[in-house]
């Protein structure tokens, strides 16, 4: 392999493993190479291997990975395996003699506490970059919004509102997204997206949290183990922001007849702004009305890959790319306090449902009543 080629390993390798591998492939220009896969799985290395081979990148598998990282084949790890696991797997990096970079999915962790491990072990290793998936910020329509935002044209935002309508959990290997104690609970394992993005529209932190939510339609048929899921198919999510901001997630998985999967809307004190997502459309206005309302086609040139994510998941891996590439100056843009903060939320939300009242932050934070 030529020399200055960045060797990435993937841990987990089922379908978002695999769609990293081909994100891989379309930056190959970039000098990167994946060399490495670590699966227990055989069907899922398998499936892994023949996109590999037709990429013609010769790939050395391994069935976990402690053997991937005594391997020293590899500068960078994607980390797509299911949400319980990410919490070992991370640790074993982040103390691993040889330092790895790392790209880990969302969420961070299924639990407040197993995210503060991570973020502590990191922080004693500064030779190390962690990057965490939450890559909703990319899609083009959504940072278009962020853009218009950030710019000013609508003021003080404060009114953050995520319509998420779609289809059910999908089935994974062995099932692992059908209980809460594998995902951490659908508004960890999914709705950290949302969670994150609502803080990047307002600016702020979250306070407390109000949800309510059930398993209502999704799933109840099936057993696992003489178990039936337990993971909520509906809900609606209250936030409240340190600066005055609200949020508000309004999340169905049995909305397959919805034009978009998602519906963002900010409104600040003197403008409206929208996106929609797969459409790719932004529209925003100021109070002057409905005539001064524009609408634009969100696109990013540098997409070379849509893949499943619209090509968000391209752009996070260019991202990464630079902050690997400015040698440790440049900090990965989506950091690891973004991935606390936004299982915090969730958990809260979760929480909430549970209890029936609002949730503070600090209460999960702080772990007072988890
Ligand atoms: N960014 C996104 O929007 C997005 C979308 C889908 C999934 N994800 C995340 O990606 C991760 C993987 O999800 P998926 O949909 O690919 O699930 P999947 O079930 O399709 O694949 C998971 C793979 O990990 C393997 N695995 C399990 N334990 C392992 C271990 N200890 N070491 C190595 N491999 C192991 C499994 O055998 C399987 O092949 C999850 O964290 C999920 O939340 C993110």
């Amino acid at each position: 392999m030529e020399s200055g080629v960045l060797k990435y390993g993937i841990i987990g390798v089922g379908m978002m493993g695999r769609e990293h591998l081909v994100n891989l492939y379309h930056l190959r220009t970039e000098g990167v190479a994946v060399v490495a896969f670590a699966d227990p799985h055989i069907p899922s290395q398998q499936l892994a291997l023949q996109l590999a081979h037709s990429f013609t990148w010769p790939i050395k598998v391994f069935s976990g990975h402690q053997e991937l990282l005594d391997s020293g084949l590899c500068d960078v790890l994607v980390v797509a395996t299911p949400n319980m696991t990410h919490h070992r797997i991370l640790m074993d990096i982040i103390n691993h003699s040889k330092p790895h970079h790392v790209l880990v999915e969302k969420p961070l962790c299924t639990t407040v506490s197993h995210c503060k491990e991570v973020v502590d072990a990191a922080r004693k290793r500064p030779d190390i970059l962690v990057q965490v998936g939450l890559e909703y910020r990319y899609m083009p329509p959504v940072a278009k919004l962020l853009e218009i935002v950030k710019g000013g044209n609508l003021g003080r935002i404060r009114m953050v509102s995520i319509r998420e309508h779609r289809f059910p959990f999908l089935v994974k290997v062995n099932n692992w997204n059908r209980f809460n104690i594998n995902s951490g609970g659908t508004l960890v394992e999914k709705c950290c997206h949302f969670f994150d993005l609502m803080r990047l529209f307002v600016g702020a932190n979250p306070v407390r949290v109000m949800a309510s939510g059930a398993i209502d339609v999704n799933h109840k048929d099936e057993i696992y183990d003489g178990k039936v899921p337990d993971i909520i198919d509906n809900a609606y999510v209250i936030v409240e922001f340190d600066n005055g901001s609200r949020g508000m997630l309004d999340l169905c998985m049995f909305a397959e007849g919805s034009k978009n999967e998602q519906e963002i809307s900010v409104v600040g004190d003197i403008g409206k702004g929208e996106a929609f997502v797969p459409e790719s459309v932004v529209r925003f206005g100021t109070r002057e009305g409905r005539n001064d309302i524009q609408t634009i086609k969100a696109k990013d040139q540098r997409i070379k890959y849509a893949g499943l994510h619209h090509g968000s998941s391209y752009l996070e891996h260019l991202n990464f790319l630079s902050a690997i590439r400015g040698k440790g100056e440049k900090a990965p843009s989506v950091d690891l306090q973004d991935g606390l903060v936004s299982v915090a939320m969730g958990v809260a939300a979760q929480l909430s449902i549970e209890y029936g009242r609002f949730v503070s932050i600090d209460e999960v934070m702080n772990e007072l009543r988890v």
